[in-house]
């Protein structure tokens, strides 16, 4: 395959590092440099590019997804702190016929986590005595906090028991590359469920399993999609 990446910080690095061991063709790398507002993502820079991997910030993010939706490039992204401009996004994609694959999460481990984590909170249902809340660690140069995927974990738990509120508290402190806990506090115990990343590799795995999966599909996707098909 022939992917386009766009941005090229910790990442856009990693997945690159794998396509290219995993026999993928980079095609090109858009970083910073002139892509204000998704410039340098022309029709003749992306010509011939089968997918592009978005991972940049919350700033650039949209900027770069509505370039890439409208030249018609099947696109995943990762970035985090962007999905208010979701239902905009969505929008765009239906009306172009185009396909955009999004996760605050690429890690096989965090969806199975949050799937655990939802069949706790249905236990815990009724048990007012328990107080819940969720911790979120991240690397020092993490820009948004929380972390999309305490986010996603927040609303989730908040649709299985809508009774007891699911606050965050964030940690951003040295190259914790990501760590999520959700914790149930008892009057005399204590009960938690984690999911560590213990590196990226994780994440651009599950992003490239991404971009092989998407060419060919229209619409709006997560990476659920992907890993669960029928019962995401
Ligand atoms: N979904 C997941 O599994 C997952 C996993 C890890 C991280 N993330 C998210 O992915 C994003 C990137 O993470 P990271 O660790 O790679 O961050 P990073 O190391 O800071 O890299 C971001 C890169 O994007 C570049 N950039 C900024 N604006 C750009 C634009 N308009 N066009 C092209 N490149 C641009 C930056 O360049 P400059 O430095 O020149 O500005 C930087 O090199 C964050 O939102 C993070 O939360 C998601």
């Amino acid at each position: 395959m022939t992917i386009a990446i766009v941005g090229n910080g910790r990442m856009g690095k990693a997945v690159a590092a794998l396509a290219i061991e995993r026999g993928h063709r980079i095609h090109t790398v858009v970083d910073s440099t002139d892509n204000v507002a998704g410039r340098a993502l022309t029709r003749e820079r992306l010509a011939g590019a089968d997918v592009a991997i978005e991972f940049t910030g919350p700033e650039a993010a949209v900027a770069n997804l509505e370039r890439l939706i409208e030249l018609g490039i099947p696109t995943v992204t990762g970035t985090t702190g962007w999905t208010g401009a979701l239902p905009r996004i969505t929008a765009l994609v239906e009306a172009r016929r185009g396909a955009l694959l999004h996760a605050a999460n690429f890690s096989e481990g965090v969806h199975l986590f949050l799937r655990a984590a939802r069949e706790l909170a249905r236990n815990f249902s009724g048990r007012p005595e328990f107080v819940a809340s969720i911790r979120d660690e991240h690397h020092a140069a993490k820009l948004d906090a929380p972390s999309g995927t305490a986010l996603l974990l927040q609303h989730q738990l908040g649709d299985t028991d809508g009774s007891r509120a699911f606050p965050i508290a964030s940690v951003r402190a040295g190259t914790i590359p990501g760590t999520h806990t959700l914790t149930y506090e008892g009057p005399h115990e204590t009960v938690s469920l984690s999911h560590v990343a213990r590196d990226r590799e994780a994440f651009a795995a599950g992003a490239l399993a991404a971009a092989e999966w998407l060419p060919g599909k229209t619409g709006v996707f997560t990476f659920e999609h992907l890993l669960f098909g029928e019962n995401a």
